[in-house]
């Protein structure tokens, strides 16, 4: 029954808590690559290898359907997976799309020619590797035209939130923001392009101003993920749902109440 949610660490907690909310029937597999985060500051064919390795493991073990629940894997490696040939059944979507769609007022799935939309200055935060990539910028340009998006690489937060500083992750997030806004000044929405930074939502809230609308993928990843499942039933797979990380089930369940504020059990693969 479980659907495999994948991200690097914690981060891609904050896109199943949405989806378990959305879809409470649905069982889901989590798999946190701990061992090997951050991904934001590593190569190209690095990022490829560990996400298409993971994703090989989430499929072995039942999983249909796999979201990549991290921005660098869906920006680096996610098209490449996709090209090189998904066994017949199986499938692996990303979570950069829905977003995109949201922000260019889209309907899901909708690959019309691009257009004007409201929004003119989108200030993009992500790790160094989705910044590097433009991945944004040209899921952005299939949609949109006469959009400025400026982006700031967020170097060190994922880091700081993986090893438990919390003080370090928002002294971080304030500097972030104010580079960017040195960059841009009036960014009319603001994308939090990592999983892991919902997690300090409030800060990327109150140090960018209450006028910008602040985007997070949970609930736009969750809806997006309803859609796609009343038109393709079968992607519910047939393995058991839970908690499994490369790294230390002990020191990362830990971690996981701290920043969620509730009790999970990750075990080890
Ligand atoms: N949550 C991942 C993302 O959305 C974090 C990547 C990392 O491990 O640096 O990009």
């Amino acid at each position: 029954m479980a659907i495999g949610i994948f991200d690097s660490g914690l981060g891609g907690l904050t896109v199943l808590d949405a989806v378990q909310d959305q879809l409470p029937d649905v069982q889901f597999l989590y798999f946190a690559d701990s061992e090997h985060a951050p991904y934001g500051v590593r190569a190209s064919n690095d990022i490829h290898d560990l996400t298409n390795d993971a994703v090989h493991q989430l499929w072995d073990r039942g999983c249909n359907l796999v979201i990549l629940a991290c921005n660098t894997a869906s920006a680096v490696a996610l098209r490449r997976i996709q090209e090189s040939g998904v066994p017949q059944g199986k499938r692996v979507l990303g979570v950069f799309v829905p977003l995109i769609e949201v922000i260019t007022e889209r309907k899901w799935g909708d690959n019309s020619p691009p257009r004007e939309v409201a929004v003119k200055n989108v200030a993009l935060f992500a790790t160094p590797a989705t910044v590097a990539s433009r991945a944004f910028q040209r899921e952005f340009a299939f949609r949109a035209v006469g959009v400025d998006v400026e982006t700031q690489a967020c170097a060190g937060v994922v880091d700081a939130i993986e090893s438990g500083d919390l003080i370090l992750a928002r002294e971080l997030v304030r500097s972030h923001v104010e580079a960017l806004m040195r960059k841009m000044p009036n960014p009319q929405a603001a994308v939090l392009g990592c999983t892991h930074y919902p997690l300090l939502f409030d800060i990327f809230q109150e140090a960018l101003g209450a006028n910008v609308n602040v985007y997070s993928q949970g609930s736009i990843v969750a809806e997006s993920l309803a859609d796609y499942l009343m038109r393709h039933e079968n992607m519910v797979g047939d393995g058991d749902g839970g908690f499994i990380t490369t790294g230390d089930a002990d020191t990362l369940s830990e971690q996981a109440a701290q920043f969620l504020g509730r009790r999970i059990d990750f075990k080890s693969v």
